[in-house]
């Protein structure tokens, strides 16, 4: 069975109280999910807010990023080890502002994806083309290389616990959603290719969200995609009530 999935990535946003006061709230207004919801707080939430989502059914806990070492002298890094430690059960990776402003690359990124595996984080692999490849038309092979690069050397057992985000880099915090068709295009092109390496029964169980703008106005929409499997939601992870009606989109 695929896993439907909601993830709410709240970025370098909220202090302390502040994320105290967001995550009552959230729990408040998210009703009996129809699939996960995810929680991806900065580093220092993430064992309060851990604790708050714990006491509900279908609610998890995950991190923004990690270091792909498990210890030792990396000034201002968080290893793996330590994630699990105070309760993450996922971990992003290769989001787009990390390989754009952290000139985090494919092979680093495949490196994190095997220490979170290893430590029992399931990764949120994100992949997504920016705008001048989308304009040229080569989106689709864009990503394929992304994911062949950070994902396709890891055993089938390994591989199905990953959850992959598309995210077109155009669409992130821009206001400017993927039309549902445009989603629908590439998540349908990332299932034939898993299909290729790992089989159509992989391909098919495999959980595959859109990110770039998800609103409570776009939600329903996109996922009634038949390949999109929910969202990786930044800016409206924020606003308790939309963050509800996204939840509640899923199919
Ligand atoms: P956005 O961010 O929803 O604010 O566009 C999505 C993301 O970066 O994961």
């Amino acid at each position: 069975m695929r896993q439907q999935i909601v993830a709410g990535n709240w970025k370098m946003n909220k202090n302390y109280e502040e994320a105290v006061e967001l995550t009552r709230a959230i729990l408040e207004k998210v009703e009996k999910p129809q699939g996960l919801v995810v929680i991806c707080p900065p580093f220092p939430h993430l064992r309060d807010v851990g604790k708050m989502i714990k006491v509900r059914k279908n609610f998890h806990l995950a991190a923004q990023n990690m270091h792909h070492e498990d210890k030792g002298a990396f000034t201002g890094e968080v290893s793996a080890d330590m994630l699990v430690s105070v309760g993450a059960e996922f971990v992003i990776i290769g989001h787009s502002e990390r390989r754009e402003y952290f000139k985090e690359k494919n092979p680093l990124l495949a490196q994190k994806v095997n220490v979170a595996l290893a430590r029992g984080l399931r990764p949120i692999f994100c992949c997504g083309e920016p705008l001048h490849v989308r304009e040229v038309d080569t989106h689709v092979g864009y990503v394929s290389k992304q994911l062949k690069a950070g994902l396709f050397h890891l055993r089938e057992e390994d591989f199905r616990k990953v959850v992959i985000a598309y995210e077109p880099i155009w669409a992130i915090g821009t206001g400017r959603t993927a039309s549902s068709a445009q989603a629908q295009e590439m998540h349908a092109a990332i299932r034939i290719l898993i299909a290729r390496k790992f089989g159509k029964v992989v391909a098919d169980e495999m959980t595959i969200l859109y990110g770039g703008s998800v609103t409570a106005a776009t939600a329903e929409e996109l996922f009634s995609q038949p390949d999109v499997d929910g969202g990786l939601v930044g800016g409206a992870s924020l606003k308790p009530d939309d963050f509800a009606a996204i939840v509640a989109a899923l199919k």
